[in-house]
């Protein structure tokens, strides 16, 4: 492959930072606390979950400058090329603090500090977006960090009060200077980083990928990496890593005739907006999935991709007969989301494959769809079970039904002998007490440190009941809808 490079160029402090001679799979946040000696960036559960590590990556996109808070701990560096890296020593301007600061010490917001660094740059990623942001967007932003001496109040009245600050204003001069600063950096070599037989490539096209995955078919592929990245620092056997996220022909969004089709580049964050208002039942659902720093990396194809038991989306996708597409540097196949999944994290993709997009059907005129979490936290927590339900009734009878659960199986899977039971039936008290009963022969859960297996299946039959009131009654109260 021509054009190869093992540079990593990115834009620290205003200036370009080049690395050359590092390990593929170096963190961001070994890097800056390790070899630049930026110890503001703290690490507390090195594993994507406490945001302690949070800092802030700036990106140019058509023409654009756009700010996300990441984890740094499940952060790639080689992911950074092209990039802009803010971390906490970069706040502040001439000795003075930065309005976020200001603001979180005006507020009392701070006590030991460990989590302070984390939360100021949480909050700096919430103004570049938002002028004054709601409550609703500070405590959705807040999620992914972990503080346990102060407490949020404190923080949220900070962040409620930073926009008042005169300080505060967008710096366009600034903004146009990073604009040029991140042009000046080769966007278009593909980055091969190798040392001790690992290697890292961020190809730049479909046709570099899949000449690629012939040479290296074992290669595991990296969007979000909220997931990769922990197997690497958990020392997994991982030799080779692709990156797909700079491949412009994965980063799509589009409805096509009464399809939504999501590319595998595009994450969460990004998709969150249209899949909200294409299925409002997933609103609050994708509010739950990890916290604003996973859902800025972690990506829906990533997510079935992992053919994890737990993946949220994976039963959703289920019930809505969603499809991908699977490519080869031979062609391309398309594969029922629902067959995907063989066993625990098994799935049918096949040596030098890799999943281009998931085309999601829009919900049919006349059919409801209902989307469950249970987990011990609200927020930032892994499933302990997952429903989702596909229906059609009319005129008090089941004409269609399609269910899947997560967390029931070692694979997300369809509740098939559930659904013959309810379909073509009365949708009546009777028929539930009845379809309930067969799922103990659709599934035979595990227990974990999440749940136990007759609390899942109590869960699970429970579930079907909370859809058939809702769908019955819908001014029925079943939800916690304030718990702030
Ligand atoms: Fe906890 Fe990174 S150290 S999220
Ligand atoms: Fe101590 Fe937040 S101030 S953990």
């Amino acid at each position: 492959m021509e054009n190869i490079s093992g540079k990593i160029q990115f834009l620290l402090g205003g200036k370009i930072h080049s690395v050359v001679n590092i390990a593929p799979y170096m963190t961001v946040l070994d890097y800056v606390r390790n070899y630049l000696k930026l110890s503001g960036t703290k690490e507390g559960c090195g594993s994507g979950d406490c945001g302690a590590c949070t800092v802030v990556i700036g990106e140019l996109v058509n023409e654009q400058l756009h700010y996300k808070s990441v984890n740094a701990c499940i952060t790639l560096l080689a992911t950074l090329h092209g990039k802009q890296l803010i971390t906490v020593e970069n706040l502040g301007d001439n000795n003075q603090l930065h309005p976020v600061q200001q603001a979180m010490v005006d507020f009392n917001a701070s006590q030991c500090g460990f989590c302070t660094p984390g939360i100021v740059m949480t909050l700096y990623a919430l103004t570049k977006n938002y002028y004054m942001p709601s409550k609703k967007q500070i405590c959705s932003a807040l999620v992914g960090n972990l503080c346990r001496c102060t407490g949020y109040r404190a923080v949220v009245d900070a962040a409620a009060n930073i926009g008042k600050q005169k300080m505060y204003e967008i710096n366009a001069e600034h903004e146009f200077f990073i604009i040029n600063k991140l042009k000046e950096i080769d966007s278009k070599t593909v980055l091969h980083l190798t040392s001790d037989q690992n290697h890292f490539f961020a190809p730049k096209t479909i046709r570099q990928l899949t000449t690629l995955l012939e040479e290296y078919p074992d290669a595991n592929l990296l969007a979000g990496g909220t997931d990769l990245v922990l197997q690497v620092k958990q020392n997994h056997h991982i030799n080779t890593v692709i990156y797909i996220a700079s491949i412009k022909a994965l980063q799509f969004i589009k409805i096509h005739g009464n399809v939504l089709s999501i590319g595998a580049a595009v994450t969460y964050h990004e998709c969150s907006h249209i899949l909200s208002k294409q299925y409002p039942e997933l609103a609050k659902l994708l509010e739950r999935f990890g916290s604003q720093q996973i859902r800025h990396q972690g990506t829906v194809v990533g997510n079935i991709a992992n053919a994890s038991p737990v993946g949220d989306m994976l039963p959703v996708l289920m019930v809505l007969n969603a499809q991908l597409t699977l490519r080869q540097a031979c062609g391309s196949r398309q594969i029922p989301v629902a067959d995907f999944f063989l066993d625990y994290k098994v799935s049918d993709l096949q040596q030098g494959e890799f999943i281009q997009s998931v085309e999601i059907p829009l919900v049919e005129s006349g059919y409801q769809l209902k989307v469950y979490k249970v987990s011990k936290r609200i927020e930032d927590d892994i499933s302990a079970v997952l429903a989702a339900f596909y229906l059609k009734i009319q005129n008090k009878y089941v004409k269609d039904v399609y269910i899947a659960f997560g967390g029931m199986a070692a694979k997300p899977m369809r509740a098939i002998r559930c659904e013959e039971a309810l379909r073509n039936q009365p949708w009546s008290k009777e028929t539930v007490a009845v379809a309930a009963e067969q799922l103990v022969y659709d599934y035979s859960p595990l227990s974990d440190v999440r749940a136990t297996a007759c609390y899942r299946m109590k869960v699970a039959k429970n579930l079907l009941w909370k859809c058939f009131i809702e769908t019955n009654d819908p001014a029925f109260l079943t939800r916690v809808t304030d718990y702030a």
